[in-house]
């Protein structure tokens, strides 16, 4: 029956040259466990995006309903508090992992040519995911998420000249208050997801057309 499927799919869409050339592409020798790290990142992801979606259904971004709403998921809701673990911990995870990622590709040299655009889409990621999580941090409305934000604000506000306009237009006002919550809410959950899954479908493109690169050991002599 699924031979039929994939024929009546196949007959519609063509799909199987395009998918046999994203999934079967030929690695250089010597890649390892180290090369493994990026699409690491892209399962936490996956991860924060399949469980970002449930939480939303029972989190509400108001400073009187923001810490009561969270208490709701973590003790009341179905698989609430095991959703909200799994996101959290993906996306502990998922800093680690650009990191090491970041640092696997630095000291191999992989950015090189003509790989320079797929590590500058990687920079952006980093300081998107970076956003993402100090966004995310906010919501819980809690002493720890106010004071981490309260710090984190601050540090932007200490950039020369522009730092007291950065803090004001992150904080939505000279203090942390609702627009705050209602600002880091929508930026987490809408602009920040949507650059992050476009950006990572280009590095991937990018990965695929260009091909991983050798190790640096073996690189130059037709290994
Ligand atoms: C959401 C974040 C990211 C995802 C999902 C991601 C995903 C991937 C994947 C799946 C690969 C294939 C090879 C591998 O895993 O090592 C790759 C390669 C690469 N990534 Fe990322 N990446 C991300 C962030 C970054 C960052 C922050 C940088 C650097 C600033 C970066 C630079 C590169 C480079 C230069 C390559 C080519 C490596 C090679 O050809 O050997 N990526 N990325």
């Amino acid at each position: 029956m699924d031979a039929k499927r994939e024929s009546w799919l196949q007959e519609r869409l063509d799909l199987k040259d395009s998918l046999d050339h994203f999934l079967y592409r030929k690695v250089p020798r010597g890649v390892g466990w180290w090369y493994t790290l990026g699409s690491a990142t892209l399962v936490c992801f996956i991860l924060l995006v399949v469980t970002g979606v449930f939480l939303i259904m029972n989190y509400s971004p108001s400073p009187d309903h923001a810490y009561d709403s969270v208490q709701f998921i973590s003790n009341s809701v179905l698989f609430g508090s095991l959703i909200r673990s799994i996101h959290f911990w993906s996306a502990s995870a998922m800093v680690v992992l650009i990191g090491l990622h970041m640092l696997r590709t630095f000291f191999m040299a992989a950015y090189k040519y003509p790989r320079e655009l797929t590590w500058v889409i990687g920079a952006l990621l980093f300081i998107l995911v970076m956003l993402s999580a100090f966004t995310g941090y906010l919501l819980p409305w809690d002493q720890k998420a106010y004071w981490a934000t309260n710090v984190g604000s601050g540090i932007a506000g200490q950039v020369p000249l522009i730092g007291p306009f950065i803090q004001k237009v992150l904080l939505g006002g000279n203090t942390i208050g609702a627009v705050t919550l209602t600002r880091f809410f929508s930026l987490h959950v809408t602009i920040i997801p949507a650059l992050i899954a476009l950006l990572i479908s280009l590095h991937i493109i990018l990965v695929v057309r260009l091909g991983i690169s050798a190790p640096p050991g073996l690189r130059d002599r037709g290994k």
